[in-house]
């Protein structure tokens, strides 16, 4: 590996899941309008939730990512942001009330907009086109014009994003993300789900808990922790023309930052130490991801670690495993004990989507809530048999209403799914869908925890 880098030096290497570009002048254009755009994020947030994730890898916070497998410019829309940041919200005082620490809200949101395909072309009705790779690539509409890669998406994608970053951060500080909204907000979902009485319990302990606070004096309106909240953005460092033309020198500390979010992750299909995406993410000093599927060979994945991390700082890498509830008890086990052995410092989040996908028999790409909801499951016990904390949960999700996941308190069946099947890419978890898997994974802290605090008093 040649030691110097450069926002540019991955393009020296292999690189997979690029699009084909037929006009390489209007690439280079559009990449260079980018380059003169702000950035959009500063490269202090960056590194503040390098920091909180270092509590996490640490074991003294928990970390909720989630958001759209796909954004897209069709469902660019206030109403569409405002409703995945609530239910991330929602979800979010489900877990600090059961981890009993912080949680560090990370969306997939505000540029996750490429995406990696298994196969380079699609077929519909015989004929082929080239496949859809996210609406900063090509368009999703099949037609021969529609999958050409346009340069110019860039820029819609850009712009997009700093819309979407504009009105999260009024979210999350402007009053909105108030903790007793939130609360109100769950106790309504609690009211209305099917399995409401099984989380009532929980929403009754975290009321009580508001009403001593208000009771001794801690007024929200006085109090900043319980009027706003940190957010973070996060996507898949794919499109990487896009991402280098994000990287900016950060005149404070001289160090390359990737401003186009505050963390970066490389997905399954892209993570091999040899290759463009891992050469470009070992320059900048965001947090890191790394997918980690079913396919990970273990020497692979500790020379990722070793590039990535030299100075295996906490906080740096979140390693987000995603094998399927039918594979993770054979797979998750020598990873954890290979980077545990090796003294490597991770966040273990846990990604029960992407290793459970099935076509139904409808023939729509769904995920059944009982396989994630089983994988993660399985994280937890795994990581309590290895002495491994599990650090976090990466959900695709939506704050709408869609029918893309099978299973559920409102038991989505297949053959309601075409009723609102919406996603670009992958099948998303609905409103209540995701909150249903907060208060269940919820629950299973909230129980461990419990039966730690027994042991410690015991021993
Ligand atoms: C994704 O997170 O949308 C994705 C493509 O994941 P993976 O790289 O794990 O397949
Ligand atoms: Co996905």
């Amino acid at each position: 590996m040649s030691k110097s880098w450069s926002p540019s030096s991955w393009r020296d290497k292999p690189i997979q899941q690029m699009p084909a570009y037929p006009d390489g002048g209007l690439v280079r254009q559009v990449e260079d309008e980018l380059r003169s755009y702000p950035p959009l994020v500063f490269a202090g947030e960056a590194r503040r939730l390098k920091k909180v994730l270092g509590e996490v890898a640490e074991g003294r916070a928990f970390l909720l990512q989630g958001g759209d497998c796909a954004e897209s410019f069709a469902e660019f829309h206030p109403n569409n942001i405002r409703d995945t940041f609530r239910v991330l919200l929602q979800m979010a005082v489900a877990l600090t009330y059961a981890a009993s620490c912080p949680v560090v809200k990370v969306g997939r949101i505000a540029g996750q907009f490429a995406k990696p395909r298994s196969a380079d072309t699609e077929v519909q009705n015989g004929v082929e086109l080239a496949s859809y790779r996210g609406d900063i690539i090509n368009a999703i509409d099949f037609s021969e014009e529609g999958r050409v890669p346009d340069p110019k998406r860039m820029l819609r994608a850009y712009l997009q994003a700093a819309s979407t970053l504009n009105l999260l951060r009024a979210f999350a500080q402007g009053g909105y993300a108030n903790l007793h909204s939130v609360h109100r907000w769950n106790l309504d979902f609690v009211a209305k789900s099917a399995w409401g009485e099984r989380y009532k319990a929980m929403a009754d302990r975290i009321s009580e808990a508001l009403d001593f606070m208000r009771a001794c004096g801690v007024r929200p309106e006085e109090t900043p922790a319980l009027q706003g909240t940190d957010f973070f953005t996060s996507h898949e460092a794919l499109l990487l023309g896009y991402e280098e033309a994000m990287t900016r020198v950060d005149s404070t500390t001289g160090d390359w930052y990737d401003t186009s979010a505050h963390m970066l992750w490389v997905g399954d299909r892209t993570r091999s130490p040899d290759e463009a995406h891992i050469e470009f993410l070992r320059g900048v000093k965001n947090p890191l991801g790394c997918k980690v599927g079913p396919s990970t060979k273990l020497d692979e994945l500790l020379r990722v670690l070793e590039i990535l991390n030299p100075l295996n700082e906490p906080g740096r890498i979140t390693l987000i495993c995603r094998m399927g509830s039918d594979k993770i008890d054979d797979k998750l086990p020598p990873i954890l004990r290979a980077v545990t052995r090796e003294g490597r410092k991770v966040v273990w989040s846990s990604d029960p989507m992407h290793g459970n996908t099935i076509k139904s028999s409808s023939g729509y790409k769904t995920r059944p809530f009982d396989r994630i909801l089983a994988e993660v499951r399985k994280f937890f016990e795994i990581n309590r048999a290895e002495g491994t904390y599990a650090g976090g949960v990466h959900f695709e999700m939506t704050g709408q209403n869609v029918t893309e996941c099978i299973g559920g308190a409102e038991m989505i069946t297949d053959d309601k799914l075409a009723a609102r099947y919406h996603t670009h890419c992958d099948p998303r978890l609905n409103a209540s869908q995701a909150l249903e898997l907060a208060f269940l994974i919820a629950e299973g802290l909230k129980a461990e925890r419990l039966a730690m605090a027994d042991l410690a008093a015991a021993s």
